[in-house]
């Protein structure tokens, strides 16, 4: 897989980066390191050689596995993409949630994207990773207590002491953007994208191509749910968030795996499958610089990284995007 440079930075990642959210086992239903390293390291072997992590994803416990995974195939050929501003150890204002790490006491959530917590959080993920310098850092969601301004001088620092070499952004407005890409560069900005939830192509999308923005496109397999194997009977573990995510509820459910009925053709016709042919027409999309794909073991992550190796034709692609056209999402469910 050819890398991609990140905006104007030095930072290139895999088209395919592994999303680590949910071997961190915190809403995901829980985890299993051995699975998760396996899934890493397959996908490694195949090319997804950049890994998209965060502090809240397990408090803790998705860094550190990813930490492990990264000292165990030399950290000079991992790029590490992580987060700040969401934490459990520095209050600030309300709880925004509750979570916890595998087996863990529940702790409270924070937004907290203040100087000196990110100075703090830096240093707290650095440990976790077993790494001195991170490749992006992302701010995970935009702190309504914070000034953006004070947010990113703090990140600027972080870049001039090398602990950090590029920064991004994360579920952030384009009018927060401007006034951020004032401090400092914004190398890529994160933000859902699927081909059944779009919403970023209205402003997100074009702002960042304007500017020179990697985008970074989250749950392109909307949490696999795209994958097709998401049936009215799926059993969902305890502690599953998916369970009650309105794009699994009904008629969401139902009416997505009526549209993966029709375009399944196409796959058979190229002897892939649904998830293959949903991260190939997403990544290829306009604009978008890379795919973070969530994979618990080592058959997901093999399959997943094999997605860039067809290419559909002009004529698959509409056919596709005509189905598409006719999927309405209810997001009042
Ligand atoms: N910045 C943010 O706020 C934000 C928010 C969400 C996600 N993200 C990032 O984006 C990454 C990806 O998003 P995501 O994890 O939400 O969703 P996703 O990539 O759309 O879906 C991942 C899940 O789908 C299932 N799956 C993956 N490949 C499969 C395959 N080939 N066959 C069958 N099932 C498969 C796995 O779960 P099961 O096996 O349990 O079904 C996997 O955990 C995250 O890990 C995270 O790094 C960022």
């Amino acid at each position: 897989m050819e890398k991609i440079r990140l905006g104007n930075s030095e930072v290139k990642v895999s088209p395919i980066v592994f999303g680590a959210w949910a071997i961190g086992g915190w809403m995901w239903g829980g985890t299993d390191d051995q699975l998760a390293l396996e899934a890493l390291k397959t996908g490694f072997d195949e090319g997804i050689t950049s890994i998209d992590t965060a502090p809240v994803y397990g408090l803790g416990h998705s860094e550190k596995v990813v930490g492990k995974f990264a000292k165990e195939v030399g950290r000079e050929h991992v790029e590490i993409l992580t987060k700040f501003g969401w934490n459990w150890e520095m209050p600030r204002g309300k709880a925004l949630m509750k979570g916890s790490w595998p087996g863990g006491p529940e702790k409270d959530i924070y937004s907290n994207a203040g100087k000196e917590s990110i100075i703090y959080e830096v240093k707290q993920s650095l440990q976790r990773l077993q790494t001195d310098y991170i490749d992006l850092y992302q701010l995970h969601r935009p702190d309504p207590n914070t000034p953006v301004e004070e947010m990113m001088e703090a990140c600027l620092q972080l870049q001039q002491e090398g602990k950090i070499k590029a920064f991004g952004v994360s579920n952030m407005s384009v009018d927060l953007m401007i006034r951020a890409e004032k401090v400092m560069d914004i190398a890529a900005s994160q933000s859902p994208y699927s081909m059944i939830y779009r919403k970023i192509e209205n402003d997100i999308l074009p702002h960042c191509i304007d500017h020179n923005i990697g985008i970074l496109a989250y749950s392109p397999l909307q949490r696999g749910l795209l994958t097709g194997k998401i049936t009215s009977d799926y059993p969902f573990g305890e502690g599953d968030h998916r369970a009650k995510n309105k794009f699994f509820k009904e008629p969401n459910r139902s009416k997505t795996n009526e549209f993966l009925q029709k375009i399944k053709p196409i796959a058979d016709g190229h002897g892939i499958t649904l998830a293959q042919l949903v991260i190939n027409w997403t990544i290829r999309r306009g604009g978008v610089t890379a795919t973070l794909v969530g994979a618990r073991n080592a058959e997901q992550a093999r399959e997943n990284a094999k997605s860039m190796s067809f290419m559909l034709s002009e004529e698959e692609l509409r056919m596709i995007n005509e189905e598409l056209g006719k999927v309405e999402i209810d997001h009042e469910v």
